[in-house]
């Protein structure tokens, strides 16, 4: 056999294989850029040798075999494909086509020739289907299927929420044959595929694949969760009577209620067809759903008769594509990356290729769950995909091309940047009652700050503008600091000097002098943006911010216990977890105690926010520890009888039993749960700092109520010569009072002394009333009070 015959065979193999399994089983394994370049090359074959043609080849027929699973459908008038153009060459050879084809004079060098019509349409990237309206109703819905005979698919058509399952208006043929696009936007791909990572399903790699896989479900009720919509771009078959142009056809359904493009747009001439490719190309990125490439159509309905057809293609319609979005390329290697909070990533070494005019060598992996998931091996040819400005994401492994040295990928023991331990994380989850760690699907370098790569991303994360907010420290000077070893912790940068800094390359004199200025001037961050540059894994600003307001000092966010920190609104166990093991490290606690030793002054601490203050009632204390078989409404029958931790820990079965409508089972898990000393410590732990903060449901609050400054607010500032501060503080709590750190509109009164500074300044501003030390001894006597 020649060797042409012989590549001829392969390639009729290979793109059988593949069309198989992209129309059979939904699971293609090429991407479409790699399955049209095999589909070119074996139609050049066999166009520079015809006596080799055969019919069972590729290239002599549309589409593919029926799904046997529905029944069949035989299209009246059967379903094309299209001519597809690649550059602006191929466009003027169509349009030039086009024009001999109509017998239109061509222009000469002075341009003239007769313009065509054409609509303009966008390729919509999913899968082709026909609806069969009778008397307005629909009857039948269709998958292409091979181009005469496809899949009867009425029951998962209905589902779509945009198909008409009845058009409006009048007038429509008593047959009229629908067809278009059935497709996934894009916001619903990624939603889909969220909700099957959630639930352990399998993710599709494209929208394109999800809509397939979602239309030809056995089971319509899958079909029916699914985000699919429909977009009409032509007809079928037909009995009546409709306009003479596509355009006018396509907007007469629009008419009846049917989806139509919103970017359907009249050319005349070549001209505009290719502006209208460039537009759309350029806003391809910002359309809500995938295309890949644009349709021209000649709008004359008589002259696309005149034209015809050549094989199953039409000669008045061209599918313009845009480059591909998905590519094939090698995977040479898989790097470990460190990042702030320690997690080591794996990331995609590339053999650099092409992908939508970009050049990719790298792309992400997420994690080792991902790696699994995708049954990647390192010398694997991949799939990758570059939609909008996402960084490129390797979708699929196409294992057919696996080499025989292909290796597995595995998480390095040791650090790739300081040698520490990695550790796989865990996850807290809680179930009746009782606390478990899974495996999390992040690993962690121990290292922290020793580890180079943490360290500086910690420093480049403590100085940016929302943390410390210290100017002047760019990227390339915080490596070369924690390179010459001048930072160990972000606490060195306060001890920096200015021979250190001006050492630094790309620092002379005025930048040095600057940048220790700028150092300087962030040693009274807020409390909040100081919990913020601490870098704690899963607390951004906002829950920094949060952290700040309720607990309202360093000292009281240091100590509290998880089950305290869930308290806030918006803070899960795993949060809360990560919060208190960050706090507890001792290694995190010395950085916090020499930040504070180097002269940094937390502003704006103060009292406990009064409203988490108010949120804890014993009820929804028993209710948080999530003890089997007791609800919410146990939980309350419980503390409405018992009225504290210690009664409902002490209670005997005999106590139990007589709490009203509380059922044997849960008296019983209760006892279980309270006879284990640990369970019963852990919970007393808890109400004992939910006291200590304040926070407990009979704290003093009540108490205060009759007292002379009961819900005033006093905030005491400067030096005071005759008490000592924590003295002036005991005697106003004393009175019912609430002393605070800050100065807010609320506050009642500010005691300033001799060097009283902002807080004075915000009162004044206020309109708060002021008292001097002496004011306020006098108005302590006014309460019977000695100083
Ligand atoms: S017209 C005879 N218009 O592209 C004309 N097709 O490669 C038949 N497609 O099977 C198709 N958007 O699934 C047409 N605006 C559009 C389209 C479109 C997407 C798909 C369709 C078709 C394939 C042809």
């Amino acid at each position: 056999m020649s060797e042409v015959a012989q590549r001829i065979l392969e390639l009729r193999a290979e793109l059988d294989q593949h069309n198989y399994r992209y129309h059979v089983l939904d699971e293609p394994s090429i991407p479409d850029a790699e399955y049209d370049r095999l589909f070119k090359e074996l139609k050049q074959l066999e166009t520079d040798n015809p006596h080799l043609i055969t019919p069972d080849s590729p290239t002599q027929r549309v589409g593919s075999l029926a799904l046997t699973a529905f029944d069949e459908v035989k299209h009246e008038v059967p379903m094309l494909s299209l001519g597809n153009a690649f550059e602006e060459a191929d466009m003027l050879s169509f349009d030039r086509r086009v024009r001999e084809g109509l017998d239109l004079p061509s222009g000469d060098l002075f341009g003239g020739g007769a313009e065509v019509e054409y609509s303009c349409e966008p390729k919509l990237d999913g899968l082709a289907v026909s609806l069969l309206y009778r008397d307005g109703l629909l009857v039948r819905g269709a998958t292409r299927g091979d181009g005469s005979t496809g899949e009867d698919i009425s029951v998962n058509v209905r589902t779509i929420r945009n198909v008409p399952l009845k058009l409006q208006g009048e007038g429509w043929p008593a047959v009229l044959e629908v067809r278009g696009e059935v497709f996934m936007s894009k916001a619903g791909f990624e939603a889909l595929n969220e909700r099957q990572l959630a639930l352990g399903g399998k993710t599709f790699a494209n929208p394109r694949n999800a809509a397939a896989g979602s239309l030809r479900q056995l089971d319509s009720k899958i079909t029916a969760a699914r985000p699919l919509e429909f977009c009409c771009y032509g007809i079928g078959q037909v009995e009546g009577e409709l306009p003479q142009t596509h355009i006018g056809i396509l907007q007469t359904l629009k008419d009846w209620g049917m989806p139509i493009s919103r970017e359907l747009k009249l050319a005349k001439g070549i001209d505009q067809c290719l502006a209208y490719y460039r537009d759309i190309g350029e806003r391809r990125e910002s359309l809500a759903y995938e295309i890949d490439g644009v349709v021209f159509k000649v709008n004359s309905l008589a002259s696309q008769r005149e034209l015809g057809f050549r094989a199953r293609e039409p000669r008045w319609a061209i599918a313009h594509k845009f480059p591909a979005m998905e590519e094939l390329t090698e995977l040479l290697d898989v790097e470990f990356q460190v990042g702030r909070t320690g997690a080591v990533t794996p990331v995609a070494r590339l053999k650099p290729v092409k992908v939508a005019g970009v050049t990719v060598s790298n792309a992400t992996l997420h994690n080792m769950d991902e790696v699994a998931r995708l049954g990647l091996m390192i010398g694997d040819t991949v799939i990758i995909r570059r939609a909008g400005d996402v960084i490129p994401q390797v979708v699929q492994v196409v294992t057919e091309r696996r080499p025989a040295d292909a290796r597995a990928v595995s998480i390095p023991e040791n650090c790739p940047v300081c040698g520490s331990h990695v550790e796989r994380t865990q996850l807290v989850k809680r179930s009746k009652g009782k606390e478990s760690f899974v495996e999390g699907s992040i690993y962690r370098c121990v290292g922290r700050l020793a580890c180079a790569a943490q360290l500086k991303q910690a420093i480049i994360h403590f100085v940016s503008r929302r943390a410390m907010d210290i100017e002047g420290l760019g990227e390339k000077s915080v490596e070369q600091l924690v390179d010459e070893g001048l930072v160990r912790s972000p606490a060195d940068l306060y001890t920096l000097t200015f021979d250190q800094v001006v050492q630094l390359e790309g620092f002379a004199e005025l930048s040095s002098k600057n940048l220790l200025a700028a150092i300087a001037d962030s040693r009274k961050p807020t409390l909040a943006r100081f919990i913020y540059a601490l870098g704690i894994p899963d607390v951004g600003e906002e829950t920094a911010k949060l952290l700040a307001r309720a607990l309202g000092s360093l000292e009281r966010i240091q100590q509290a216990l998880p089950e305290v920190l869930t308290y806030l609104p918006d803070v899960g166990l795993e949060v809360a977890h990560e919060i208190h093991s960050f706090f507890i490290d001792p290694h995190n606690r010395q950085v916090i105690a020499d930040l504070l030793e180097r002269g940094l002054q937390l502003q704006e601490e103060g009292e406990l926010h009064p409203e988490f203050a108010a949120c804890t009632t014993l009820a929804g204390f028993i209710d948080k520890l999530n003890i089997a078989s007791i609800a919410a409404t146990g939980a309350e029958r419980l503390a409405a009888r018992f009225q504290s931790l210690e009664g409902i820990i002490q209670a005997d079965w005999l106590d139990l039993r007589q709490v009203e409508r509380l059922n044997e089972k849960a008296a019983r898990s209760l006892r279980d749960f309270f006879d284990d000393p640990a369970n019963a410590e852990r919970a007393l732990a808890i109400e004992a700092q939910l006291r200590d903060f304040g926070m407990h449901w009979q704290s003093e609050k009540k108490q205060v109520e009759g007292l002379p400054l009961a819900g005033q607010t006093w905030v005491l500032t400067g030096s005071l010569e005759i008490m000592s501060r924590d003295v002036a503080k005991e005697k106003l709590e004393g009175l019912g009072a609430k002393v605070a750190g800050s100065v807010s509109a609320k506050t009642t009164c500010v005691v300033a002394g001799p060097g009283a500074g902002s807080k004075l300044a915000k009162a004044t501003e206020l309109g708060v009333a002021v008292l001097d030390e002496a004011q306020f001894i006098q108005r302590l006597a006014g309460y019977g009070i000695e100083v």
